[in-house]
């Protein structure tokens, strides 16, 4: 979603700028803009579409600003108004002295307009955030300080928001504030670099500072102030960010997508160290704070997570309430925090997010850890904002994910919970010993099993090719892998824009079934186990509607070939782990269909990475 870069130092600023929202681009935006301090004033540069635009209309200003060394930028991801030049930040005061860029929501801009627009202001844009820089320049008139006036104004702000804002009567000045949105400020050698992600930043500084909530920062080329809203001085924690700038290349694939597919079996082997040693010794999980007495009295859990995460976390339930008999809820953190849910301090709650960012996930899990519970968060981000609320954080390692479909975070999300489900088990002693030592052994073998669907997708470009004319696209399943069509259907949806739908298979006949004609693609993830033979009847009954079945299996059955027009055979897998192994070729069609459909795979449209408004 938006991104936020800025710069006060000694270096020429509009390359900086430029080059930091570049590596927010992955995020998803659909315009740009930059404002730089110029001698006598501030001057802006914004465009529609992507950042080369932005670019090219630099190009016919270089002059103006080639010596500045002072400004702010931003890509956006429209909320408040389409995506145009007028909309696109930054945004200025009447008399244009007050720019600001804004990431968030500002909720009560429509009282506030109307208020600002009796003292005079004059709005230009359909923008939310236009409302702040009209407020933070009449708090300027009254206070004739910069700082002051943004403290000001974020009391009568009401929302979340990481706000940049210069002002024309200050020569080298960037202050920053914020609130249930991400900020940070990087630390150079007279310079300092702030921005909404970490990749902005870490070509020039490691060490880092996150703003709290409510805290103000005034940055000059060689100081820092930060005060907390009511003016009070305050000194935070610097830090060194665990990043290397190599993470965000292609290495030689094509699209970042592809990349981090292929990225998948390191992911696994990197979950799997330090936790899992052999079969007969415990899964180890410092992460989890937890005692042991406490876990093993939990009785309700709550995972709440959106999307690929969501998925993801309804495999958890599956594992924890069969390895662990504890009862487990699953929700949409976006249904979540509407309604009165019932947890307390003998509910352990489980935050599922990539980015750890998400608003509606990071409001749910506020709202639990107020009523008392232990918030357990699974994140690949732990300098997040969700990692900054857990009581227990586990990290799942899986690098920086830039492509917005998520990929290996959710293979690294489902290590998390088979780890976290044998770990519970263990220390409750709910499970079967010989089943334990199985499904570890298993686990270790996963990387050199994903290895192997890696390095046989002939079969998968044939069918995602076979398939790409479709413009509907069904996918079933059952039991542990039901999660997995909805994963599989999402990704194709995301990519392709084909409107896939995952089922639990013993539903297409209350309802679905309905939809089934000689040109519906119906996909089967058939993975040997317990509900094999049943959703082989399901697939008979799609297949007796003339459905153009296919199948997705690690069974060598002959019988199939009656069945399915297309089979795309995976590696042998226990079935509680098969769940690893089918989503690997579901990512690969949806991939290969978008891929060969021409689509823009890593950015699709209307999507970002990180979701930070509600
Ligand atoms: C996944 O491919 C999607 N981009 C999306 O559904 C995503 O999983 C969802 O927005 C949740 O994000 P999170 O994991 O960062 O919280």
């Amino acid at each position: 979603m938006c991104g936020i870069v800025g710069y006060v130092g000694f270096r020429s600023v509009a390359d900086i700028l430029v080059d930091g929202l570049e590596q927010l681009e992955y995020r998803g935006y659909d315009s740009a803009g930059i404002a730089v301090k110029c001698d006598s004033d501030i001057k802006i540069y914004k465009s529609i579409g992507k950042l080369k635009n932005l670019r090219e209309e630099l190009k016919n200003h270089v002059g103006e600003f080639e010596k500045s060394t002072t400004g702010i930028g931003h890509i956006r991801w429209a909320t408040h108004g389409a995506p145009t030049v007028i909309n696109a930040h930054p945004h200025t005061c009447n008399c244009g002295n007050l720019v600001v860029v804004h990431n968030g929501i500002i909720e009560n801009y429509k009282e506030l307009k109307i208020e600002l627009e009796k003292q005079g202001c004059k709005f230009k844009s359909q923008t939310d955030t236009e409302a702040v820089a009209h407020l933070v320049a009449l708090k300027y008139k009254q206070a004739k300080n910069l700082t002051e006036a943004v403290r000001l104004a974020t009391k009568e702000i009401q929302g979340a928001y990481a706000l940049c804002v210069m002002h024309n009567d200050y020569k080298n000045t960037v202050v920053v504030t914020k609130r249930n949105a991400p900020l940070l400020v990087g630390i150079g050698e007279g310079e300092f670099l702030i921005a909404s992600d970490v990749p902005a930043i870490i070509k020039y500084t490691k060490k880092a500072m996150y703003l709290n909530d409510n805290q103000i920062a005034t940055i000059t080329p060689n100081s820092m102030k930060l005060i907390d809203k009511d003016g009070i001085e305050q000194v935070q924690k610097i830090e060194v960010l665990p990043w290397e700038p190599v993470a965000l290349s292609k290495m030689g694939y094509k699209h970042f997508m592809l990349k981090e597919i292929h990225e998948q079996p390191d992911v696994v082997r990197n979950n799997l160290s330090g936790k899992l040693h052999s079969a007969t010794e415990p899964v180890v999980l410092n992460e989890v704070k937890l005692d042991k007495e406490t876990l093993k009295k939990l009785n309700r859990i709550q995972i709440i997570a959106c999307g690929t995460s969501l998925h993801a976390a309804m495999i958890g339930k599956y594992l924890i309430e069969t390895f662990c008999g504890i009862a487990v809820d699953v929700e949409a953190s976006s249904e979540y925090i509407y309604r009165r849910t019932v947890t307390d301090e003998n509910t352990l709650v489980i935050g599922v997010s990539q980015s750890g960012e998400t608003a509606d996930t990071l409001t749910a899990i506020k709202q639990a850890k107020a009523r008392g519970s232990h918030i357990l968060i699974i994140t690949n981000r732990p300098d997040s904002s969700m990692a900054r609320e857990a009581d227990s954080l586990v990290p799942v390692n899986a690098g920086i994910e830039v492509s917005v479909a998520a990929t290996k975070s959710y293979i690294a999300q489902l290590m998390a919970f088979y780890l976290l489900a044998l770990y519970m088990a263990e220390v409750k002693g709910s499970l079967d010993n010989s089943l334990v030592q199985s499904v570890k052994n298993e686990l270790m073998l996963l990387p050199q099993k994903i290895e192997q669907v890696l390095a046989n997708t002939e079969d998968i470009q044939k069918c995602a090719r076979k398939y790409s004319g479709t413009k509907d696209f069904i996918y079933v399943a059952r039991g542990i892998n039901f999660p997995t069509a909805l994963e599989g259907a999402l990704k194709l949806k995301e990519i392709s824009y084909i409107n896939a739908t995952g089922y639990a298979a013993g539903e297409l006949k209350h309802g679905p079934i309905a939809m089934l004609d000689d040109t519906m693609p119906v996909l089967s993830i058939l993975m040997k186990g317990s509900i094999y033979e049943k959703l082989l009847s399901n697939s008979e009954e799609a297949k007796a509607r003339n459905a153009r079945m296919i199948a997705l299996t690690n069974s060598t059955d002959e019988k199939l070939n009656d069945l399915f027009e297309t089979i795309i055979r995976v590696p042998d897998v226990q079935e509680f782990l098969s769940p690893i192994i089918a989503v690997i070729p579901l990512q690969l069609i949806a991939y290969y269909i978008a891929e060969f459909l021409g689509k823009d795979v890593d950015q699709p449209r209307n999507l970002a990475k990180s979701v930070t408004v509600e």
